[in-house]
Parts: C-alpha cells; structure tokens; sequence
C-alpha cells in the first residue's frame, strides 16, 4: 500500500518544508500535479519545482501530467530526477507513442483516466504501463469530493489486473480521505493520493499512519476471506 499526500495542498509559500513534513509523516510518495492551463482550468508548477524538491526528501516523486503537450516537459521532469510520469488517456491516438517515451526515459510509465472517460480506453495499454491512475474528482483543483461512480471502474481494472496477471499498480486521486480510502481499498486500489486530508490534518504523520492502517486492514481483510474459501 502507497500513501502518496499530493503537494498540490501544500503551503506554496514554502514547498520544501512541505515536501520534509510528508517525508517525516510516513507517507511513500509525493504527488506532483502538473496542470497546463489547458487540460484543465488551472496552472500549478514546472519541472524546476521537481528539480528542487529531488534532494530535500527520500520520497518517488510521482508527477501526474494534466498537460494537453506531456512531451514538452516529459525530458525536463527526467532530468529532474522524478521516479514517474504518469500522462492521461484522454490524449488519444498520442497515448502509445508518449508511453514509449516514458519508458525510454528510464521512468515509471503512468496513464491516467477522467472519471468521465469509459474504461474500456485504457485496455489497450495496460500490458505497458506500471500504474494506472484512476481520478476519483475531474482533475483541476484539490479539495473537491469523492465521486463515487468511480468505484466499479476501480474493480473492472482490478479484474483484469488479476485475469491477464499484470502487475500495474491501481492509483486513486480526488477526494481521497480516510473513508473513500477504504472504499477504494475494498475495490481494488493500492496507492493512494491524498492532498487536503492529509496536507491539512494538524497531524499529517497520524493521518498518513491512520490512513495506512485502515486500506492494511482491508486487504487482510480480503486475504483471510480467501483462505476461508479454499479451506
Ligand atoms: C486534482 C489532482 C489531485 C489533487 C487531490 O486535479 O490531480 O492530485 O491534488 O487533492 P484532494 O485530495 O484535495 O482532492
Ligand atoms: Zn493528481
């Protein structure tokens, strides 16, 4: 299980502290969204945020490319030391090409799906990618709620994860908190982006641990049914 708290929450006046304060919370990975203006109705940070933040923490920067050109700044964020890219399917016919890219550039290959985007757009690359990033908000702003229409495409990519025995890891973003957490867990997700529950809880180490415990205790959940079963 990932808890990856998204900087996007962050204090912007003071983006390396924040980035040592989820660092010394617990969490695994630090999410980066990257937003262009265009994609979507808002603009974030750059490549040199990325570049910045590299050595102050131990955390996989996982930057998440709400961008309509992900191949401007694909090198730039390579550069930068970032641990993945993750681009989003609704790219289209430009998908295939921008996760070779990915890939030659030695990071972890993401695509990533709008809630309202079918599926079924993303069965075509599954074989080629590391994490499939699953938006539980329309991208473009933190702080918004959960859409719980999201959940069976959750399970429909835990299925077929199972089915053709891939390893993509499932990645929810929006709306994440202790709750929807679990919800997610229970329909198959394993990594999980959280910026306002996690940026904005006094305690970010007891919210990352909470938040930890409470998607562990889902999948042992799930283990000890199994075993039930095949006893
Ligand atoms: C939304 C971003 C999310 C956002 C999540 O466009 O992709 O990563 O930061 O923030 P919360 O957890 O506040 O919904
Ligand atoms: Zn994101």
């Amino acid at each position: 299980m990932i808890i990856a708290p998204s900087m996007l929450a962050g204090d912007f006046g003071r983006l390396a502290w924040e980035a040592q304060r989820a660092d010394r919370a617990g969490a695994d990975w630090l999410h980066l969204d990257i937003m262009d203006g265009h994609f979507v109705p808002n603009i974030s940070f750059g490549p040199e945020v990325a570049r910045v933040l590299r050595p102050l923490t131990r955390l996989k920067l996982d930057v998440h490319l709400m961008c309509c050109k992900p191949e401007v700044v694909l090198e730039a964020f390579a550069d930068a030391g970032v641990d993945s890219l993750t681009i989003h399917v609704e790219l289209g016919d430009r998908v295939t090409q921008l996760l070779w890219k990915i890939r030659s550039l030695g990071r972890k290959v993401g695509l990533a799906i709008n809630p309202p985007t079918s599926i079924s757009q993303v069965q075509p690359y599954l074989d080629k990618i590391d994490v499939l990033l699953v938006m539980t908000v329309n991208p473009g702003f933190g702080g918004q709620p959960f859409i719980h229409e999201v959940l069976p495409k959750i399970e429909h990519a835990a299925l077929w994860r199972r089915d053709q025995k891939l390893l993509y890891r499932i990645e929810v973003d929006g709306g994440i908190n202790l709750q929807t957490a679990v919800e997610c867990a229970k329909a198959g997700a394993d990594t999980f982006v959280s910026g306002t529950a996690l940026f904005k809880h006094r305690q970010m180490g007891r919210a990352v641990r909470r938040m930890r415990e409470a998607v562990e205790a889902v999948t042992k959940q799930a283990g000890r049914k199994q075993d039930d079963l095949s006893k």
